[in-house]
């Protein structure tokens, strides 16, 4: 008896509990992470029923700055949480400890208080994350509303996340709140549709977003405290198109049936407890909702549906728009969720549409079904990251804050070890060949320019030659004397009107590229380097190295470079016309004719070829693609880019449809398995330019139907039936003469075969392309259409190569000598691309 009663007890108990536990964990969700941060203020700050805490002596957050300031005003401010602000002259940052990996929102408060001593309506506000540019150069100045909220969601993968903000020279910059909270795994997606064209989109869980739009539709504003997870939902009457379409309904919220898929965390009872649906007065029109949004990113867009009106099943059938496009037909809702009052949602991923810089939803009757009413009871737009990694702006995290993380610290202790064997064999080696050198030509006397190692932290006098690092660096100067000129910081100034963002080409992970006009009115091109980037360096040496030694008329040439204050700048000749990307496709300019198509190609492979061969010891480009063959105001094709510097995404480039894997579609698959780099690599990569010419797309398109992502792939299976002709640019249809395409499509094949051994040599393309070219301008009377007649071309002459400057051969020595390491140098440097694709 005692026993039994005891088991009931048990029983009883463990019912309690387990409601118990049940209650806490099915009613709201405990985020791991929780920080509400209430900027320099002295105490506790109560905001929509959520405490803030302040931000001096915070247990587990580190506030890592330089200078701040406290200012807290009894002024009218919107509301309690911008009573305090924390103001920071130079460089600072927050960093929180992250218990749970994942996505957390991040949200920031921002209003200019005055009376704090600073003007802050027109101090630029840029904030950063470790990995994420957030804010980009803000001002309250131009802006309409008195205060600033931005809502985040980073997928944090490490144990901390570091809030930067970043002044702007002479000014400040301040923040009045932030919260960093954790969000439950299965809120935010993976995968989504990408549309027009529609695809597949996955891997959205490492981009950054950023909230835009949050609309509780049909009902009234749902501030955070009505939200498990914080969030605000605002009203949409104010975005509707046309106000009379629609009808607002509503139901009990708590008779909204949640599911394991689609949870409170989703959205809150209230938002699918009210919907906008057909007014009576507009039979048979769309309601269209019309948000103004930056035309140059990607947006995640979440449409939230629920059958709160129909009274049977199957009764409401009606089609989504976005952007115009039909983005889910015929959508039955209750064979989605097999019941009515029952939550439901989508996520598509949509570029704005072109030019307008707006974006449209829209939800409208489907002609096919008999029912015309429609409905909508929620929706988010949110922002995508770019290729940059940025949410505003083009600039990379990079570009703010060059990185100076515990793995380059690593990084400088081990190349320190290699380096200092590397200087004690080179400079043996120099000696040797110094001598040689002097007992066997007279020395020219040319100035010498050592390169620094590390701007001006570093600097190498240009006479001693006794210290290790200087040794390394005169050794350099030495073998190539000739390093072009040596611009004063000032000229460049002077050049580029003090880096004009109106004059800027392109930007990348090297740096910005301006447009520049010495003064003797030269044109020329100014890379600017993100001093001290972390492939900078080392790109910056590379390029100067290698572009002094070679001249050609398809290689940019270098004019001079800059190294004062610790800048990197590279001067090179102006090419008018811009990368050749930009004259096949995203931009609005003609397109080129197959002739003009035949004779770039032939003059970016002529500038390959030079650089397989011209010198004793080949030269391999490795980073060969449509944006590093540029174009000069006769559109001869010039190869630019060397030693891996990158000019990055053209500018009209920032859509999120490349930012998925980075353009990683111009390596060489054999390369990337065997890590074996030769020539051949750079043929491939070629092979992807001839198809990107012929096809006029990008070499990946994420968004294409998955065998059409990779051009290789794609243009290989038409070139196998023949049948390139059917992917080939409209534009060329009908202008290209059969048998020159026939060559062309074999000559890209052939660059794209599997096994480097079995790609021709550069040479082989030239002469192929030439022959392509022979074909389309010579009758096909003339000419046996057929390939035997490969062979034998008299009218073609191949020009012959300029000759090689001599002084390459020091480097040549360099290189022999330390052959294996270079390589590992290069696959290493190749291998960090890839592990990060932010940079590309
Ligand atoms: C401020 O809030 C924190 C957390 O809610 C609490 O632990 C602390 O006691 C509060 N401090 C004051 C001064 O109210
Ligand atoms: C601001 O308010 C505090 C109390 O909240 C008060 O002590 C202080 O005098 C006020 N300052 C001004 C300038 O009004
Ligand atoms: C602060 O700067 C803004 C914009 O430059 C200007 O309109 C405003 O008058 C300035 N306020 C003060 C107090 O100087
Ligand atoms: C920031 O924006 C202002 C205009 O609001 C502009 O004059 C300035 O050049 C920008 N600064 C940077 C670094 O982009
Ligand atoms: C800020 O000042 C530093 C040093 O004077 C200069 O190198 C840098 O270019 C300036 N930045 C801007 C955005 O003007
Ligand atoms: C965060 O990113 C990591 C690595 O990319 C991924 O494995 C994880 O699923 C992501 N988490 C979320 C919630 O998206
Ligand atoms: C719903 O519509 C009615 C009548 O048009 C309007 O008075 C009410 O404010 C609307 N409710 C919401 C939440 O928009
Ligand atoms: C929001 O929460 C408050 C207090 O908890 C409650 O009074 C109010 O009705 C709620 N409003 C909505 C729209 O949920
Ligand atoms: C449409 O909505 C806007 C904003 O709510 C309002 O100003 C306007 O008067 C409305 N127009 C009509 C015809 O209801
Ligand atoms: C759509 O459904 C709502 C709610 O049932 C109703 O009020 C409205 O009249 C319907 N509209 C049309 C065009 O049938
Ligand atoms: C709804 O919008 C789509 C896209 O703009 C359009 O094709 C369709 O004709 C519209 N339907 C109605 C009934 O206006």
């Amino acid at each position: 008896m005692e026993m039994k009663r005891g088991k009931w007890m048990t029983l009883v108990l463990a019912l309690v509990l387990f409601e118990f536990m049940c209650h806490r964990i099915c009613a709201s969700y405990i985020p791991e992470d929780s920080y509400l941060i209430a900027c320099g203020s002295s105490k506790n700050v109560t905001y929509q029923g959520q405490t803030f805490v302040p931000d001096s002596g915070h247990s587990s957050l580190a506030f890592m700055s330089g200078n701040s300031v406290v200012v807290s005003s009894n002024s009218t401010v919107p509301s309690s949480i911008y009573q305090s602000a924390r103001i920071f002259s130079g460089i600072s940052s927050y960093k929180f400890d992250i218990k749970h990996k994942g996505r957390h929102w991040i949200r920031l408060y921002f209003f200019p208080l005055p009376s704090s001593g600073h003007n802050l309506s027109s101090a630029p506000i840029t904030v950063v994350t470790d990995d994420f540019v957030l804010l980009n150069n803000f001002t309250f100045k131009n802006y309409k509303g008195s205060y600033l909220f931005k809502e985040y969601a980073i997928n944090v993968t490490s144990d901390s996340l570091t809030l930067t903000f970043i002044p702007a020279n002479n000014s400040v910059s301040f923040v009045n709140a932030i919260e960093v909270v954790s969000i439950p795994d299965i809120v935010l997606p993976d995968q989504a549709v990408a549309l027009n064209p529609s695809a597949h989109f996955s891997s959205v869980s490492e981009l950054a977003l950023e909230t835009v739009y949050r609309l509780n539709v049909g009902g009234p504003l749902i501030t955070s405290q009505n939200d498990t997870l914080g969030r605000t939902w605002e009203n949409d009457v104010k975005y509707l198109l046309v106000n009379s379409s629609a009808l607002n309904v509503s139901t009990d919220p708590s008779s909204i049936r949640y599911t394991t898929t689609v949870t409170v965390e989703t959205a809150p009872n209230w938002v699918y407890a009210t919907a906008e649906t057909m007014g009576d007065a507009n039979m048979n029109s769309n309601i269209t909702w019309v948000f103004s949004v930056d035309p140059n990113f990607g947006y995640l867009v979440r449409v939230h549906f629920c059958d709160i009106m129909s009274l049977s099943l199957n009764s409401l059938v009606f089609n989504l728009y976005i952007n115009d496009h039909i983005a889910s037909a015929s959508l039955d809702l209750s064979s989605e969720t097999g019941g009515l009052n029952v939550p439901y949602y989508e996520d598509f991923i949509s570029k704005t549409s072109a030019d307008s810089g707006t974006l449209t939803v829209g939800v409208g009757p489907d002609t096919a079904a008999d029912i015309t009413n429609a409905t909508l009871n929620g929706l988010e737009i949110m922002k995508i990251s770019n290729e940059a990694g940025s949410l505003d702006g083009i600039s990379s995290v990079d570009f703010f804050i060059p990185k100076t993380t515990s793995k380059n610290k690593v990084g400088i202790v081990i190349g320190s070890v290699i380096g200092a064997v590397a200087v004690v064999a080179l400079i043996a080696f120099c000696c040797c060949w110094l001598a040689a050198r002097k007992s066997k030509t007279t020395q020219q006397r040319h100035p010498q320019l050592p390169l620094p190692l590390y701007g001006n932290s570093l600097t190498v006098t240009k006479t001693s030659t006794n210290s290790q690092k200087s040794g390394t660096a005169s050794c350099i100067s030495l073998a190539s004397p000739n390093l072009g000129r040596l611009f004063t910081f000032r000229e460049i100034l002077d050049a580029t009107n003090k880096f004009d963002e109106s004059l800027l080409l392109g930007v990348g992970g090297f740096g910005r590229v301006y447009k520049g006009t010495l003064e003797d009115m030269t044109k020329v091109a100014v890379k600017r380097g993100n001093p001290r980037s972390e492939q900078g360096l080392a790109e910056f040496r590379t390029e100067i190295e290698m572009l002094s030694k070679l001249r050609h008329r398809h290689l940019v040439s270098l004019i001079g470079y800059c190294d004062e204050r610790s800048e990197m700048i590279l001067v090179y000749e102006y090419m008018a016309n811009g990368p050749l990307r930009s004259h096949l496709y995203g931009t609005d300019l003609p397109p080129l004719s197959w002739k003009q198509r035949l004779e770039i190609c032939i003059g970016a492979a002529r500038g390959l070829h030079y650089l397989h061969t011209g010198a004793a010891q080949s030269i391999i480009h490795r980073d060969v693609k449509t944006t590093n063959i540029l174009l000069d105001d006769n559109f001869v094709a010039k190869v630019a880019d060397f030693g891996l510097s990158k000019t990055g995404p053209a500018l009209d480039q920032t859509h999120v449809s490349t930012a998925v894997k980075g353009s990683f579609g111009y390596l060489d698959p054999e390369y990337f398995r065997r890590q074996r780099l030769t020539e051949k690599s750079d043929v491939y990569s070629f092979g992807v330019v001839l198809m990107e010419v012929l096809c006029t797309r990008p070499a990946l398109n994420p968004v294409l139907p998955r065998e059409q992502v990779n051009i290789a792939e794609w243009g290989m299976t038409w070139q196998k039936k023949g049948m390139l002709d059917q992917i080939m640019d409209p534009n060329l249809v009908g202008k290209v003469n059969p048998a020159s395409l026939k060559k062309y499509g074999e000559t890209a094949e052939n660059c794209l075969a599997e096994h480097g051994v079995d790609r021709p040599s550069m040479g082989d393309v030239l002469w192929n392309l030439e022959y392509a070219l022979q074909l389309e301008e010579t009758t096909l009377a003339l000419m046996e259409p057929e390939d035997n007649s490969t062979n034998h071309i008299p009218a073609i002459q191949l020009t012959p190569l300029e000759p090689f400057d001599n002084s390459v051969s020091m480097i040549d020595g360099v290189n022999s000598r330390t052959d294996d390491d270079n390589e590992d140098a290069a696959t290493s440097n190749v291998f960090s691309q890839l592990v990060n694709p932010r940079g590309r």
